[in-house]
């Protein structure tokens, strides 16, 4: 195959090597069976073309000895094969029984032969057909005898064993095919439920693992769940590292804390340079504060222990509670649609999410603008509206990944964040099976996220809620 084909895929490979397989062996079985067939059907034609040639010779030798022969009647009283014809030279006179066949018909140095009183043969083409002459010379009556045979029929016998040869091996090789692309299939499904376990990995199932009851494929199973259970140390490893750093600077971060409080309850007694550089302390002291609670988060989100505990609420009133707990400033708006229906949620997380977004528009746009519950598509979606001067195109997938903290760079410096709180948000609205993101519309910079609704829509919880505007506005504590 070599190069040129090394483009293919591999079931395409294997499977054009098993009809070349296929068609170099059908196509010399059936030369091989082609020749050896041709070979014993020529051979017996002719020996009994000759045969009955010598017969015939001798029944002419003893009808031309008789005092009166009549050679016309004589050569029709023959003996003949179909498709063979006499041919008869007595004494420098031809006889014929036929009239395609006669002494011109003969190939000439035959027939010198012949009548020069050797018997020979000799195969030739007549009008495209293959023929055989024998001459047998009967000097005792001065004759010479001649019988054409035709193997007209001999090549259209090998003709049609040659058709069905050919096509015996074209069947021969479209089945190779068949049989190497159905082979390649079986042999390649295991590399499916490879493929199938590294998504599943990739997707977080961590524990999925190979099987490995299959003696061919166990040593490929083996490494792959080696690798797996690697994959899965490492990552442990991993958040138990980010783990323990937090956890080890969390306490120096009280001590420095505290002792914070008190140079601040001294700070009347502090020169302005001072006292300037104690709030730059307590500045830093806070967003490092923030950050490692941040990074405590995601350690347990990452290492898993961060077990989902949720209950089923109402919308209404978890997005009321939300829009208090997390210091919206603002009422939640509530869409009729949905204000009924439930969510099933990890209160915790809820409000961590929600503490997060609104922490951000405080720091980035001015405060929320809006707090409300929409329904969209048999899902309810949770907006943190702002009319801050939002997230450029660019960075509308990346600010939620860790630590990263867009393109307002000029800000920078003035800000809290650790460019942890969109990445937490992201990792808590998966695990509710939900998703986030942002978007511009109507002026306002909005922050949605998206939950499923646990299945049936609840009753209405007081009689009142028929008659509620649409946008119904709950105020706050
Ligand atoms: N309401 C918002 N308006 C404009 N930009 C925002 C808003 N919320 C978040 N961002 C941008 O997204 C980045 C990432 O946010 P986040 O993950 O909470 O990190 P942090 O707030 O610690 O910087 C922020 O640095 C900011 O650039
Ligand atoms: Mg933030």
């Amino acid at each position: 195959m070599g190069s040129r084909f090394s483009h293919l895929g591999l079931r395409s490979r294997v499977t054009l090597a098993f009809a070349l397989g296929a068609l170099i062996l059908s196509a010399s079985m059936g030369a091989i069976t082609y020749l050896a067939a041709r070979q014993v059907i020529i051979q017996q034609r002719k020996t009994s073309a000759l045969h009955q040639a010598y017969v015939n010779a001798s029944l002419v030798r003893s009808a031309l000895r008789s005092p009166t022969p009549r050679i016309p009647e004589l050569l029709d009283s023959l003996d003949t094969l179909p498709g063979s014809r006499s041919v008869l030279e007595r004494r420098g006179q031809w006889f014929a029984t036929s009239i395609s066949i006669g002494k011109q018909a003969l190939p000439r140095l035959l027939r010198a032969g012949v009548v020069g009183g050797s018997a020979a043969t000799q195969s030739f083409l007549l009008s495209n057909t293959p023929e055989l002459a024998v001459g047998i010379p009967v000097p005792s009556v001065d004759a010479a005898y001649f019988e054409v045979f035709s193997f007209g029929s001999v090549a259209r016998t090998l003709r049609v064993l040659a058709l069905a040869l050919a096509g015996a091996a074209l069947v021969t090789t479209i089945a190779g095919a068949v049989i190497g692309r159905w082979l390649s299939g079986r042999a390649l499904r295991p590399l499916g439920t490879v493929s199938k376990a590294a998504v599943a990995i990739a997707g977080g199932r961590l524990d999925t693992r190979l099987p490995t009851d299959d003696s061919d494929l166990e040593p490929m199973a083996r490494s792959f769940n080696h690798m797996a259970d690697a994959l899965v140390e490492r990552i442990a490893r991993e958040a138990r590292f980010t783990s323990d750093v937090s956890h080890e600077l969390r306490s120096p971060l009280t001590t420095l804390n505290t002792s914070l409080e008190v140079l601040e309850t001294h700070s009347g007694e502090l020169s302005s340079r001072a006292s300037q550089a104690l709030a730059l302390i307590a500045t830093e002291l806070r967003r490092f504060g923030r950050m490692v609670t941040d990074l405590l988060e995601m350690s347990r989100v990452d290492s898993g222990a961060a077990e989902l505990s949720t209950e089923e609420v109402a919308v209404g009133e978890l997005v009321v509670h939300l829009a208090t707990s997390s210091g919206a400033g603002v009422p939640a708006v509530l869409d009729p649609a949905v204000a009924d229906r439930r969510v099933r949620v990890d209160k915790r997380r809820m409000e961590r999410v929600a503490a997060n977004l609104v922490d951000n528009a405080a720091q980035y746009a001015g405060g929320v603008t809006r707090f409300a519950a929409e329904h969209s598509a048999g899902r309810v979606r949770l907006v943190v509206a702002d009319r801050g001067p939002g997230v450029a195109e660019e960075d509308r997938s990346r600010i939620f990944e860790r630590f990263y903290r867009g393109t307002l760079s000029g800000r920078r410096g003035e800000t809290q964040g650790s460019g942890l709180g969109l990445s937490l948000v992201a990792e808590h609205v998966k695990m509710h099976g939900g998703r986030v993101f942002v978007e511009a519309r109507d002026g306002e910079n909005r922050f949605v996220v998206e939950l499923p609704l646990a299945d049936e829509p609840v009753r209405a919880a007081n009689d009142n809620a028929d008659n509620a505007p649409s946008g119904r506005e709950v105020p706050r504590r």
